[in-house]
Order: structure tokens, then sequence, then C-alpha cells
């Protein structure tokens, strides 16, 4: 039995989890998740120098643990002592674009950090359930596959990554066959397609179109589009002597992603820890949507329909290489899991931006 379960007093034995990467969006939202559940939960941390715990901070009973994935012998500690019924392994370099320019790092964060933690639990823990953060990212430019069924990725579609980012996650996503033949572990990687939420980090696209239009919002300070015209780089106001507003910066807009909601993919996560068997799981929503998409709904919501005069394409925001276009098909999800998400795109894209709308307003 578990060091880290404690009996309470009705006799119901309260499960154990620790969660690499706590701080993030999946971390916080799993976090919460498994607490509600009646689960104890340590979540590991980064040290930093500046705040990284906006997201977890209002988390009663969340255990915090310092430490880096990268570091074998805090990840071995770890593991020995606490020996967990559940790991999750959220924590990953997990921004494709920095993976171009931080490959090594990216390396490894994604790879070798998930082998210290299967090697420690394999050693020391091995009856510790495994949930491995894989991505629909490894896919990559397998669209142009005749193999692909449907418009829509499966777990049968083959990966063809197309960043030091997929790669990584690739390599630790073949890890987890072999540990689970070659060692009999419970390990699974979850084929995550794009989500996002309130606690997504600012410089994914979507987070970052909905921060920068909030900021618009409020320089408009209530004032009329009609009395705001375009330069090259800049917005303007009619009121005398108002500095000018910087235009949206944006790099690829025909990218297609299936976007679906964070707290929807945590539930997913719990659930492909509690099956008979260790297996791997596409979890999407099935419809996809381009760049232009969100923004023509994101831009709506604050009553802009002409979106196009407040964007500049920037060749910064371009990457050496493209994933062009995710669809995920969640089917053996939807069966084997009964896992079915709540969000649609137009939900989300609206959670975003009143969570946002909020925060300003509560000065968060
Ligand atoms: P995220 O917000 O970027 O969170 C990443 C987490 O990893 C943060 O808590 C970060 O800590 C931590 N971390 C980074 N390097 C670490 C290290 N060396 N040691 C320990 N912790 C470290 O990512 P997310 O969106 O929640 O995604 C969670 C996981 O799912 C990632 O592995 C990601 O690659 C994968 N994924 C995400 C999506 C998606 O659309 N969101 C889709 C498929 C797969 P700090 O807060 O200190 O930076
Ligand atoms: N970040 C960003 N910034 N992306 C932009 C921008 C911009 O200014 N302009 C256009 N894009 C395009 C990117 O080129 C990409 O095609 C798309 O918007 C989505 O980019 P991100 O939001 O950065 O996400 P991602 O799809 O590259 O990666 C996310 O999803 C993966 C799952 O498919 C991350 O969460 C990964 O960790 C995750 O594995």
């Amino acid at each position: 039995m578990s060091q880290f379960i404690e009996e309470v007093p009705d006799q119901k034995v309260v499960k154990s989890a620790i969660i690499f990467g706590a701080t993030g969006q999946d971390g916080s939202y799993l976090s919460e998740y498994l607490l509600e559940l009646g689960y104890k939960v340590a979540g590991v941390i980064r040290r930093t120098s500046t705040d990284n715990l906006q997201n977890i901070r209002h988390i009663k009973d969340l255990e915090l643990i310092e430490g880096d994935i990268t570091d074998c012998a805090f990840v071995t500690g770890l593991i020995d002592e606490k020996k967990p019924d559940e790991c999750y392994n959220l924590a990953a370099q997990s921004h494709v674009k920095t993976s171009f320019s931080q490959p090594i790092l990216t390396t490894e964060v994604n790879y070798i950090g998930v082998l210290n933690i299967l090697e420690a639990i394999r050693k020391f823990s091995p009856d510790t359930r495994f949930y491995q953060a894989s991505t629909s990212e490894m896919f990559g430019s397998t669209p142009v596959s005749p193999r692909l069924e449907n418009g829509q990725q499966s777990e049968n579609t083959h990966f063809s990554p197309t960043s030091p980012y997929a790669i990584t996650k690739v390599a630790a996503h073949l890890l987890l066959s072999v540990y689970r033949d070659g060692y009999d572990l419970y390990a699974c990687g979850g084929i995550l397609f794009n989500h996002e939420s309130p606690r997504r980090g600012a410089n994914f696209v979507t987070q970052k179109i909905v921060k920068w239009l909030i900021e618009l919002d409020k320089w408009r300070n209530g004032n009329d589009m009609d009395t705001i015209y375009t330069g090259e780089d800049h917005i303007f106001d009619s009121v005398p002597n108002k500095p000018a507003f910087p235009k949206l910066r944006l790099g690829n807009l025909e990218a297609c992603r299936d976007w679906g909601h964070a707290k929807d993919y945590v539930k997913a996560m719990h659930l492909m820890l509690q099956q008979d068997e260790a297996e791997d799981f596409i979890i999407a929503t099935g419809t996809t949507h381009s760049i232009r998409d969100f923004l023509d709904k994101a831009f709506e919501q604050f009553g802009i329909l002409d979106w196009e005069q407040y964007i500049v394409i920037d060749p910064k925001y371009f990457r050496p290489v493209e994933t062009e276009y995710l669809c995920g098909n969640a089917f053996k999800a939807r069966e084997k899991l009964g896992w079915v998400p709540e969000y649609s795109f137009d939900t989300l894209v609206e959670d975003m931006v009143e969570s946002e709308i909020s925060s300003q307003i509560l000065g968060n």
C-alpha cells in the first residue's frame, strides 16, 4: 500500500497523486479536480525568482514540493518517498516555437524528465500509475498522408513531427509502450489536442489575442470604433493627445487547431488512469478552426467585425516548420472512457474573454 495513503476516520482509502507541472494551465485544473474527488495531491513546482503560483495560489490542500523534473536525484527521491497511487507528468517546455531556439533544454525537460520519472517508478514504486502528457503536435505533417481518415487524426495515425518539441514528445511517448511491455508498468499517453482556458499562458495564440483585446477595450474606454482609425503599426483615437495603441502582431493565421477547454481535458487524464489496462487515447473535440476563425469569434465579443485592420502579420511569429492542420478523432475515449467534452469552440472563447474581463474588474 502507498506510504502516501492515509486512512480517514470513515475508513475510506484516500488515493494519492503527484503532479509534475502543477503551476501550469493543466496542472492547476487537475489539482483542483483530484482534490474535489478526495485525492491527496502533491504538486511539483519549480523554484523561480519571480512569481509562478498565480494558477494555484487559491487551491487549498495542495501540497507544494519544490523540484525540477530534470534532476534525477530529486525525482527518484520524491517517487521513492511518496510512492503515489497516480503520477501525472504535465511538466514540459511546452511552447513549440521556443523549442526551435532552445532544443536542448526542450529535450532535457520533455524527454530526459520523463525517463527520470519512469525509471524512478520502475525501481521504487512499480504500482504507481503514470500519465504522460503526449500531444497532437506529434502528428505534425500527417494531414498530407493518405492514411488520414475523415480528415481526423486517430490513435492509428502515424507520427510525423515537425518541431524539436514534437520530436521530444514522440520520443517520450514511445517510451511508454517500452515500460508497459518491458516492465509491466501502468503507463498511459494522453494524446491531447490543443486545449485552452482562462489560465492559458500568455504567449499561446488564443490567450495572446484575448489579452490584447482586453487592453484595446481599456484603451478605447467606451469610445465607439467609428472614432478610431488605423495606421501601419498603430491604432489612433480622435481624442487629442491620446497615445496610439499598438496593433496585434501575429504569425500564421491559416493553421487549423482542434481547440477544447482544459477543464474538460483534465478529466480525461484522470479517467485514463482508472482503466483495467493502460492504453493511449486521443482527446479532442473533433472540430477544427483556423486562427482566423478564432479572431472572428474573439473580436466579435467586442463588437468588432473587421479585425484585419487591427492585425500586423509579423515574420517573427512564424515557425521554421509549421503543423498546419490538427483535428482529432476521440471515438476511442468516448467509447472506453465515456469521455465527452462539455465546452464547444464558442463557449471556450466566451469563457476566456469573460474571465479576463472579470479578472480585470477584480484587479487580479
Ligand atoms: P504549461 O501551462 O506550459 O505548463 C507547463 C508546466 O511545466 C509548468 O508548471 C512549468 O512550470 C512546468 N515545468 C517546465 N519545466 C519544468 C521543469 N524542468 N521541471 C519541473 N516543471 C517544469 O503547459 P500546459 O498547457 O498546462 O500543458 C501541460 C502538458 O501537456 C505539457 O506537457 C504540454 O506539453 C502538454 N500538452 C499541452 C497541450 C495544450 O494544448 N495545452 C496539448 C497537448 C499536450 P513553471 O510554471 O515554473 O514554468
Ligand atoms: N504562439 C503563437 N503566437 N502562435 C501563433 C501566433 C503568435 O503570435 N500567430 C500565429 N500562431 C499560430 C502558430 O503558428 C500555430 O499554428 C497556432 O497559432 C497555435 O500556436 P500556439 O497557440 O503556440 O499552440 P501550438 O499549437 O503551437 O502548441 C500548443 O498545442 C500543442 C498541441 O497541439 C501547445 O500547448 C503545445 O504544448 C501542445 O502540445
